[in-house]
């Protein structure tokens, strides 16, 4: 718990930076998963510092993205690809190939194949070094809504009227968030070596106090962390507030 998002933020983009040029120095690539809202910027805004200071580079990183509405076009104002380029891509030497996000512009019968892809593509890399999470309202990861369960994996999914509802703004209203998401699966998320889920803000500290000592169940998902044995919740003073 630190006393706010500024500094808990530095802290996150101090553990990915480590483990970025610990991984350099042993000649390996390492493997980032990534999350896009409000939550991850401060860490995307230090992590960019550190690049343009010299003390970082992203050559030997791969990353992957962990969901994207659908339908959504890669080039849209509200896509995450956009978002990620915007926050982080642009801003440092990272290789167009080493960068995936699901692809929201597929057609219906492409995207179980492409769902099973993406998680061979992480697997073929040695699975997930470090994974960034954001929390919703909903006790989502990713978007991982209420009712998704332990083992869930790439695939396609509805969102929650919450979710939908907390996105309004972004999208200029309601009845313009897509009804629908590609996500990684709870499963694939609890497959990465280590987790470090943040939140931010009062609007947060119900959902984390449930997340972090309510009983492990499916219509909590962040609550299905408590099965991982390298999880950390970064948070501030606000979003820790409701915890005993
Ligand atoms: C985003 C994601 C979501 C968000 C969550 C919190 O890639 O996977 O789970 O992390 O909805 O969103 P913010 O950070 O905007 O409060």
């Amino acid at each position: 718990i630190q006393e706010d998002s500024k500094k808990a933020s530095l802290f996150v983009a101090n553990e990915i930076a480590g483990l970025i040029q610990e991984k350099q120095k042993e000649g390996k690539k390492a493997v980032l998963g990534l999350a896009t809202g409000s939550t991850p910027t401060k860490v995307y805004d230090y992590l960019v510092q550190f690049h343009k200071e010299g003390r970082l580079s992203f050559k030997n990183v791969i990353t992957f993205n962990l969901d994207e509405y659908y339908p959504m076009q890669p080039n849209s104002l509200h896509s995450y690809v956009r978002f990620m380029n915007e926050h982080l891509f642009n801003h440092v030497d990272i290789g167009a190939e080493n960068v995936h996000i699901p692809d929201g512009s597929l057609s219906p019968e492409e995207i179980r194949d492409y769902c099973l892809d993406y998680e061979k593509k992480i697997e073929n890399v040695g699975g997930i070094d470090i994974q960034i999470l954001g929390i919703g309202r909903t006790g989502h990861i990713g978007f991982n809504e209420p009712g998704s369960s332990l083992n869930s994996k790439t695939r396609l999914i509805r969102l929650d009227r919450v979710t939908r509802l907390d996105a309004a703004s972004d999208f200029f209203g309601q009845e313009n968030v897509p009804m629908r998401a590609i996500t990684m699966g709870v499963g694939t998320i609890l497959s990465a070596k280590k987790i470090i889920l943040m939140a931010w803000g009062e609007g947060k500290a119900d959902v984390i106090q449930q997340s972090v000592e309510g009983q492990i169940k499916e219509s909590i998902p962040a609550t299905f962390l408590q099965h991982h044995n390298n999880c950390d919740f970064v948070l501030d003073d606000a979003s820790s507030s409701k915890l005993s």
